[in-house]
């Protein structure tokens, strides 16, 4: 009751507080707030003098959620202090009630102020790489500031300020914010990083300089589609003497180049230096079209180059046995060739080659003939000028990385024949990397269940010379070769199933890329073996049957004590399942029962549960009453024993006695000695019903 009128008395002091602010607000009020306003961080300590000039008023007094004063008199100073200011919508407010009754207040203006908690800049549906010229809107997320009018979003380029954004909307409370800008990358742009910086600007009575969080910078990468550099596309050249075709190009990411000819001419050598690319042609025989056709991920152009030959009217070597041949080289041939190729053979040494790619190469072509007009190497790399006067040109590359080079050897003879032989040439690179894994599963593998392992060859060439060997620590299980041909390198993946059993546990498989390139490679072969996979191999539990028999015979008060043991991957629990009435001590995996009934040993492990039922069936015991049987016998013939005696010597010493008589009276005497001497409880009876127990 006492809580209640007080609670009322004092909600009605409020209301009547409040009104009297509505009424009072303009009229001049003799109190003086030090200092005036605050710009309070979240959290922060603050204290706010509020002073009167009057002497002679009534009290005086703070009123606010936290840190309120209670009404004080004959003071000329209150002091609003809160050590920890975390109430967002705070509005302390400081009163006097004047000697006349009159009641006025100030109230004093506070921000309180969070820098966000993080500040994160993104591009909007879009991830990778921008392209020149297409909108994209970059997106600004502020977390958890306060207040949202005294924010400036400001978004930089580099160091240039590129936009600031300002919130109309007022907010006491901590907010997100996500503020945007729109970009249309250019190629310049390529690289450049762009930042947002969330700026609490708090006017004079802020802290300078304005609290700031910028985001991590955002690069950007700009992509376009390839553009030709200004160049010649017709070139006119004297007969036989070489050219350079020009088909400089720019583009992000750098483009492909790649030319393609109408015509089959000229001993072909591309050079790329940056976005310039030439493409040499030495001794250009007839008028040709080349395109150039430039290609990134943005698009693909083309650019025709024509090679104007002007021709003095003479005879020429026809260089190639594919280009177009006059009829009288074609005709000549067959009648003519036979004999001289005899005669005029092209020997290459080494005949064949096989190298690693990247390495270098250099095979001499030989000629018994002296009496030739030229003979030269045709290969996209390496290739030489036609040579005279010579009998051995060698074709050397010292960097070999043509998958699909054929280098040919060719001779001229004099009546304008050609005669060429191909070198043959076997690429190899060793796989960048070889690995393991289970397909499909992942954990220790359960006994009995079937696995697919899985060996990842990456980037190797070529296939046909491939042989992938699995290993079971250092037993070989198999070899897998392939029939696919190919030049370039290649990524492979070669399977082996497997059915563990419990003695593969621990084991360690491996796989093993082998490149046998024939008697002409590398010896031993180059090999790439994986990192071992070692497999855990888990089984079930197996009850031991031998210490554990599905029925047993127990003796009345003997416990018989049930031995359950298991065998199992991970060990596996036992656990004894019976009927709780009964009567058993339980340790370990033994079970020792008095009573007879069904106890259901199970073993458990991850893999799965085992059990054995044991029943338990009680046999009366009969060793006691054996036992007594036995020992009543032995009395009752030793009592006959002792009367025998006695009659003998009474008859020797005392006289006559009947047998008879004697015999009569031995059966009390025989009573009394069975019944002291028998110390089973057993009673009588059961003697003479045993048969019911058998
Ligand atoms: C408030 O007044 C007390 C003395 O009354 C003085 O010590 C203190 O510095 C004043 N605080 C402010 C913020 O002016
Ligand atoms: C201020 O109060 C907030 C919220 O009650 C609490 O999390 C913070 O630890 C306090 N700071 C200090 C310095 O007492
Ligand atoms: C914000 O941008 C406006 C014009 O967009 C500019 O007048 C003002 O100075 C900028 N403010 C700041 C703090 O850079
Ligand atoms: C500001 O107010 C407008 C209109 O109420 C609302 O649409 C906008 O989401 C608010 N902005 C923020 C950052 O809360
Ligand atoms: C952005 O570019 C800078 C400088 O070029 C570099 O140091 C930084 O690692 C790049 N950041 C990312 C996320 O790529
Ligand atoms: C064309 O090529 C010639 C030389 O072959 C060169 O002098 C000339 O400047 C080139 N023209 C253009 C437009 O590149
Ligand atoms: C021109 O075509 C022939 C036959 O297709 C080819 O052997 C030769 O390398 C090509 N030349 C160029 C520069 O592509
Ligand atoms: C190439 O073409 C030009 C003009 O089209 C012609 O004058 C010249 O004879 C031709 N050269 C050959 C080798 O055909
Ligand atoms: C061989 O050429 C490849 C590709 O052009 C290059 O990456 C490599 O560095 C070169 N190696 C040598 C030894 O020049
Ligand atoms: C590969 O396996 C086959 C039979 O599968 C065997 O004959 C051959 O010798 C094995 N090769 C190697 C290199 O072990
Ligand atoms: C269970 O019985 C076996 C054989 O009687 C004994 O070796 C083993 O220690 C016993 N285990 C426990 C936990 O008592
Ligand atoms: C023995 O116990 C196991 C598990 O507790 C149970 O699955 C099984 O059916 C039981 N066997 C019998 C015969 O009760």
């Amino acid at each position: 009751m006492c809580e209640i009128i007080f609670s009322r008395i004092f909600l009605g002091f409020h209301v009547l507080l409040l009104w009297m602010a509505g009424g009072l607000a303009h009229a001049a009020c003799p109190l003086e707030l030090n200092p005036p306003r605050l710009v309070v961080r979240y959290g922060d300590s603050v204290s706010v003098n509020c002073s009167t000039s009057s002497t002679d008023h009534e009290g005086m007094g703070w009123e606010a959620t936290f840190g309120g004063t209670s009404l004080e008199q004959d003071v000329i100073v209150v002091t609003w202090t809160v050590k920890n200011l975390t109430d967002w919508t705070i509005q302390p407010k400081c009163y006097i009630t004047s000697a006349d009754g009159k009641q006025c207040l100030e109230t004093f203006p506070v921000i309180l102020y969070k820098i966000p908690d993080r500040v994160s800049i993104s591009v909007l549906s879009h991830s990778g790489p921008m392209v020149e010229g297409t909108q994209y809107q970059l997106q600004c997320d502020i977390q958890n500031i306060a207040p949202l009018q005294n924010l400036v979003v400001k978004w930089y380029k580099g160091n240039e300020l590129l936009d600031n954004v300002t919130y109309s909307n007022v907010s006491k409370r901590p907010e997100d914010v996500s503020a945007t800008l729109m970009i249309s990358p250019s190629r310049d742009d390529d690289g450049d990083q762009y930042r947002c910086r969330a700026e609490l600007d708090l006017g004079p009575e802020g802290p300078q300089p304005h609290p700031t969080v910028t985001s991590e910078p955002l690069n950007i990468t700009v992509h376009y589609a390839p553009e030709f550099l200004p160049g010649n596309d017709t070139v006119e050249v004297s007969a036989g003497s070489d050219v350079s075709l020009d088909c400089s190009a720019e583009g992000n990411p750098p483009p492909e180049l790649k030319w393609t000819n109408n015509t089959a001419e000229g001993n072909a050598n591309e050079i790329t230096v940056g976005r310039l690319r030439t493409l040499n042609i030495s001794r250009v025989t007839a008028n040709a079209t080349y395109n150039c056709i430039v290609t990134n991920s943005l698009g693909s152009i083309t650019k025709q180059i024509h090679v104007l030959v002007d021709v003095p009217p003479q005879q020429h070597p026809t260089m190639f046995s594919t280009a177009p041949s006059t009829p009288e080289t074609m005709t000549t041939l067959p009648g003519t060739a036979k004999p001289k190729l005899v005669t005029f053979s092209l020997e290459l040494n080494p005949p064949r080659v096989v190298v690693r790619y990247g390495d270098s190469v250099s095979v001499n072509c030989s000629t018994s003939s002296t009496d030739h007009e030229g003979m030269g190497w045709e290969a996209t790399f390496g290739g030489t000028s036609l040579e005279q006067d010579v009998n051995v040109v060698t074709w050397t590359v010292y960097n070999l990385t043509d998958w699909t080079i054929e280098p040919k050897c060719y001779i001229n003879l004099i009546d304008g024949e050609q005669l060429s032989i191909v070198l043959p040439v076997i690429l190899y690179k060793t796989p960048d990397s070889v690995s393991i894994s289970v397909l499909n599963h992942s954990g220790p593998m359960v006994e009995g269940t079937q696995y697919q392992l899985q060996c990842d060859i990456q980037n190797i060439a070529p296939l046909q010379n491939l042989v992938v060997k699995w290993y079971k620590g250092n037993e070989l299980l198999d070899n897998v070769t392939y029939s696919n041909v190919s030049k370039r390198p290649e990524d492979v993946s070669a399977t082996l199933m497997i059915s563990p059993s419990r003695d593969d546990d621990g084991d360690q498989y491996r796989c093993r890329a082998e490149l046998d390139l024939g008697p002409e490679g590398p010896q031993p072969h180059p090999t790439v073996t994986s990192e071992p996979l070692s497999i855990t191999v888990h089984y079930k539990p197996c009850i031991n049957a031998s210490r554990l028999p599905v029925r047993i015979p127990v003796f009345r008060g003997y416990p018989e004590e049930l031995v359950c043991e298991a065998e199992g991957y991970p060990q596996p629990r036992i656990k004894w399942v019976y009927d709780p009435a009964k009567h058993v001590s339980e340790a370990g995996g033994n079970l020792t029962v008095f009573e007879a009934g069904l106890y259901n040993c199970t073993a458990t492990n991850d893999v799965a549960t085992s059990f054995i039922v044991v029943e338990v069936v009680l046999n009366e015991d009969y060793l006691p009453l054996i036992a007594g049987f036995v020992a009543f016998m032995v009395v009752v013939i030793s009592v006959i024993f002792v009367v025998i005696y006695s009659i003998y010597y009474k008859n020797n010493k005392m006289g006559r006695y009947s047998l008879k008589k004697a015999k009569l009276s031995s059966t009390p005497n025989g009573n009394v000695a069975q019944n002291g001497g028998q110390d089973t409880p057993l009673p009588m009876t059961k003697l003479s019903q045993p048969n019911i127990y058998f």
